[in-house]
């Protein structure tokens, strides 16, 4: 059993003075420094000043096989970013082997991000996340609208789901991406949708990205028009907005970016108990504009927060993820934010992920970050630790010492 006292422990929205944290494999409990003190004699490690514990962050969407790039995709709008992708992408995944991906999974633990939401297009991170410290949420992605390549687009997506449900670990979910409304036939969805309920599969979608996604979804014109017209000989779009969402009406999903969302289509994503994942860094690079918090809040909707791939970020690390979501938001009210956005990575993003973690809190799995501060502790600490980032000076997922 490890006894850790700490200067401050912060947890669903409350900073502890004074106080420390024993566990094992998971929490056993938290309680006042001078408490264990007594209870423990001998037993504790303090801390000291400055110290922060912290639960593990969890980064609920992220593309570990784009990680190869720097400066390759198109910024600013989302149908040349998407272009891009498609002419660089070769270049791009051929350019990111084994290495390049472990790199990527490390960089995410170095930030403090103990648990992942990987989308996997081609599963060439498989062995990576297969043998990753953190937990991972690891979703295979079926994509494909031309109903011509059906079966073979399947068949490759099935072959995938398997090798990963082929492996065996603790903290490793199998799971399914959907990879948009406008990229998946719904034969494909409503096939991968009947799988993952009957495997109790966790499951996640792109959706209404950008204004483009949703002229041609509502109106099959737009930038998408020409791009379908070229790339695919289609002129409609492969679901309606009302057709898509009603796919997942009794399986909770994770909907990704969803900022061109119209109210409608919020009730329904609260009424079924979905998720939004808002990556705001992604949204501002692909020039998308930015998720209505406010509204969101309105229904009742809760967003979780992801970094999205290298391919439309610049960083793998939620603490920066924070930051600018902090300042994109500029109209909500500060230190209720600065809350929503550490449940985002913490507690709600583990109940939107099913992960036993992201609290610290009696039978949680211990994913402990130790931090430490060089500035003093006060009630604006989850301010403070969004713009002045602690120092991570230990990991523990599942009360291990991983660094
Ligand atoms: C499709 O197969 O329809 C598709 C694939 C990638 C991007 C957009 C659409
Ligand atoms: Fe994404």
């Amino acid at each position: 059993m490890k006894i850790l006292l700490s200067d401050a422990v912060f947890t669903d929205g409350t900073v502890y003075r004074d106080h420390g944290v024993v566990f094992d494999k998971t929490i056993v409990e938290m309680a006042p420094n001078d408490e264990l003190r007594e209870r423990y004699a001998g037993q504790c490690s303090e801390l000291g000043e400055g110290s922060v514990l912290l639960p593990g962050l969890i980064n609920s969407h992220v593309h570990l096989e784009f990680s190869a790039n720097r400066s390759t995709l198109t910024y600013g709008e989302f149908m040349p970013w998407l272009s891009s992708v498609i002419s660089s992408r070769d270049d791009l995944i051929n350019g990111c082997d084994d290495g390049c991906i472990a790199h990527a999974v490390d960089t995410m633990l170095s930030n403090g991000i103990t648990a992942f939401g990987a989308v996997s297009s081609y599963g060439f991170d498989l062995d990576a996340c297969a043998g990753a410290s953190q937990k991972v949420v690891y979703f295979n992605e079926l994509i494909g609208s031309d109903p011509a390549m059906a079966d073979a687009l399947y068949g490759n997506f099935q072959e995938r789901l398997f090798a990963s449900q082929q492996i065996e670990r603790e903290g490793f979910y199998p799971s399914i991406a959907i990879h948009s409304p406008y990229s998946v036939h719904r034969v494909l969805i409503q096939k991968a949708l009947k799988y993952a309920k009957e495997k109790s599969l966790r499951v996640s979608a792109h959706l209404l990205e950008s204004p483009a996604e949703r002229e041609w979804l509502d109106n099959n014109s737009g930038p998408f028009q020409n791009f379908f017209q070229n790339f695919l000989k289609q002129s409609q779009a492969a679901n309606t907005v009302e057709e898509f969402l009603g796919y997942f009406d009794d399986i909770p999903t994770l909907f990704t970016h969803v900022v061109q969302a119209r109210d409608k289509e919020l009730s329904q994503i609260a009424q079924r108990g979905h998720s939004v994942i808002h990556c705001p860094i992604s949204n501002r690079l692909l020039g998308v504009g930015a998720l209505d918090l406010q509204r969101l809040s309105s229904h009742d909707i809760r967003f979780i927060c992801g970094t999205d791939g290298l391919s439309s970020n610049y960083a793998l690390n939620l603490f920066e993820e924070m930051k600018i979501a902090l300042f994109t938001h500029y109209s909500d009210d500060l230190p209720a934010l600065a809350q929503q956005l550490w449940k985002g990575v913490g507690i709600h993003a583990a109940e939107a992920m099913g992960l036993n973690c992201g609290t610290i809190a009696p039978n949680y799995d211990a994913d402990i970050l130790v931090t430490r501060v060089n500035y003093p502790i006060n009630d604006q600490l989850p301010i403070h630790l969004i713009t002045q980032p602690p120092r991570i000076e230990s990991i523990y997922i599942q009360g291990e010492h991983i660094r």
